[in-house]
């Protein structure tokens, strides 16, 4: 999950290059470094621990950066094999440093690879798996006096593993090869200047024209354009596709970090992810991403939902939302679960795997899993081009703009929202009434607005996380449609807090959980005024009588747990199919505070990646 940035063109690369990779950080972000090329073969180069804002001091306090290097390579780190030292930062090199390279992957079998290049008299000076590329490639080409490509290739011939890689030698220069397998790369084309990236966002301020390079295929980059080719030299000739945001959302705009942007983002979030998808007159969705396919959408018999993280929260919702408006029924489960237990398919089974990024090993490893089955795959995710969306039969984007920070906010949103209208459109397959639809359908395409009145009252929030800012320990307890809700507000406060949180079915408190709690442990009850709240009403007095504070989180106007709850957290009313995407952005903004107020890197919690490409 590191972050790779390239560049070829007539400009000089390093501040192009510096600029890039901050624009990546979000990926990775253990430590840094950078080599560019003059077109007479000096290289400069150097590497640094910690952000990158400390390989950028470096950069600018060596005068050797600025000349004019027209061609190199940064990568922002997160570490698999080998220490956070400035050693094992990447880019790595040969004996003889002619060869250098950035890599986002895990090689498996580098281990008696590297045994085998010592054997042979090469020099290691990082503990890195990535390192024995470099030399491979320098022991191909010094036995075959093969050119870099070349070497390349027969180098990828031989290794085991994950690979987005960026590699040039000093002696070929005006040259770059990359090459792509299970790790993200795409190709950006500006005009007499390449880029080549982990994802787009350091490419859009420069050109919104993307290739991307699939599993299994390199390409050589030099002044005069490019050539994709697979592991067998076949040439492969690909269409480029466009951006389609622009490069201002993903910038933070006023906001102290991307994170808070992208929870006020939401009531944008949801409606670009239902644009042109609700016709309220014929009381249905539209999914063009699914057109084409609605025989085969209707003689599904159970469908099975996947993802990690706040995807697989995502699916849960999913779950709920097809079983009540389709009447068939759903299987979901977590990513890395669900592809090393022996799954079992059955006819009329289709699988939908839910990935923001579109880039996450655990998901995509599971979808291959189940197009070995040869069954119906569908995808949701945000990014155009990405992994998912080219491998699944068919898919819906959710259209909502890069989401940087890492830790998932509106992307949660936007994949239930479309799982709803999912949800709908194979209800109206099998017989889901007009009426039934419109009633959801009619407030939906509302609910842009009731999220903007909840952040219109942050502030009220960020009272409460100052209440509990020394708590060590939370319970997230929801219902029904609101259990998956407690699921991801847990998340949320551990990730980006740190703070030990724990997502839990409320009916489960009594067995085994309520054990826990104490004054020091406090519950957060998502309980709107819905047909489980009375349930939910005895278990926050079980909890009061073990003197647990709670904060409870409930629908406008109910005046019940005033006095019983230590804190009450309001959402507007709405038909309760629909308050998980009311309930979610107050625990959002509490996890948010909370990190704030503890003094954590919200965009970039420590140890996290925003896409986690290595399973
Ligand atoms: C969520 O806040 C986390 N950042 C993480 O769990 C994330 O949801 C998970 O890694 C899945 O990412 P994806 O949607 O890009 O596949
Ligand atoms: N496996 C390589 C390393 O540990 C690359 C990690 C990454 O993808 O950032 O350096």
């Amino acid at each position: 999950m590191c972050g790779i940035f390239g560049y070829l063109g007539k400009r000089k690369a390093v501040p192009i290059l510096v600029e890039g990779i901050k624009n990546l950080e979000y990926r990775g972000y253990d430590s840094a470094g950078m080599a560019v090329a003059s077109d007479k073969g000096r290289v400069i180069s150097a590497k640094a621990v910690g952000p990158v804002v400390y390989l950028e001091k470096k950069i600018k306090k060596n005068r050797l950066f600025n000349g004019d290097l027209m061609a190199g390579l940064v990568h922002s780190r997160w570490a698999t094999h080998g220490g956070v030292t400035e050693k094992n930062a990447h880019p790595h090199t040969d004996c003889s440093k002619n060869i250098w390279l950035a890599h986002n992957g895990i090689i498996e079998n580098y281990s008696e690879l590297k045994s085998d290049l010592i054997s042979k008299g090469h020099k290691f000076k990082s503990q890195t798996d990535t390192e024995v590329i470099a030399h491979l490639i320098e022991e191909a080409k010094k036995k075959n006096s093969l050119v870099l490509e070349e070497a390349v290739r027969v180098t990828l011939k031989s290794i085991k593993g994950t690979y987005g890689l960026v590699i040039f030698d000093k002696r070929e220069p005006g040259k770059l090869v990359i090459a792509r397998n299970f790790s993200p790369l795409v190709l950006g084309l500006g005009k007499d200047e390449l880029f080549v990236a982990s994802d787009a966002t350091p490419i859009a301020p420069h050109t919104k024209r993307l290739v991307y390079l699939k599993d299994g295929e390199m390409a050589v980059l030099k002044k005069g354009g490019y050539k994709i080719f697979n592991l067998d030299k076949k040439e492969i000739n690909r269409r480029h596709l466009d951006i389609d945001w622009s490069y201002e959302q993903a910038q933070k705009g006023n906001f102290p970090d991307f994170t808070l942007k992208e929870i006020f983002e939401q009531p944008i979030a949801l409606e670009n992810s239902c644009r042109g998808r609700i016709d309220l007159k014929n009381k249905k969705t539209v999914l063009g991403g699914l057109a084409g396919l609605e025989n085969e959408l209707l003689k599904i018999r159970r469908l099975i939902i996947v993802g990690s993280g706040t995807a697989h929260h995502a699916g849960m919702l999913g779950k709920i939302f097809v079983e009540e408006l389709a009447g068939f029924p759903v299987v979901t489960d977590i990513a890395s679960e669900w592809h090393y237990r022996r799954p079992v398919f059955q006819k009329g089974d289709a699988f939908l795997v839910i990935s923001q990024s579109g880039e996450t090993a655990d998901t995509l490893a599971a979808l291959r899993g189940a197009k070995k089955k040869k069954i119906l795959t569908l995808g949701i995710t945000n990014v155009i081009g990405s992994t998912l969306a080219r491998e699944t039969n068919a898919g819906v984007y959710q259209h909502i703009g890069p989401e940087i920070g890492v830790a998932a906010t509106k992307s949660f949103v936007s994949q239930s929202a479309i799982l709803l209208q999912m949800a709908i459109f194979f209800g109206k397959q099998r017989g889901l009434s007009d009426a039934a639809a419109y009633k959801i359908l009619r407030t939906f395409r509302n609910l842009p607005k009731l999220v903007q009145k909840i952040l219109d009252k942050s502030e009220d929030i960020k009272a409460v996380a100052e209440k509990y800012k020394d708590s060590r320990d939370f319970l997230f307890l929801g219902r029904k449609y609101n259990c998956p809700v407690a699921y991801e507000g847990a998340l949320k406060l551990k990730e980006i807090s740190y703070v030990h949180a724990e997502g839990l079915p409320t009916g489960e408190l009594k067995h085994g959980p309520i054990a826990m709690i104490d004054k020091d442990f406090p519950s957060f009850f998502i309980m709107p005024k819905d047909s489980v709240y009375d349930k939910n009403f005895s278990n926050v007095q079980e909890i009061k009588a073990r003197r647990g504070p709670v904060l409870a989180l409930t629908t406008e106007g109910n005046e019940d747990l005033k006095g019983l709850a230590d804190d009450v957290i309001y959402v507007p009313e709405v038909p309760e199919i629909l308050y998980p995407f009311l309930a979610v952005i107050p625990l959002q903004l509490f996890a948010y505070f909370s990190a704030v107020l503890r003094g954590q890197n919200v965009d970039k919690p420590r140890n996290l990646a925003k896409s986690v490409t290595v399973e």
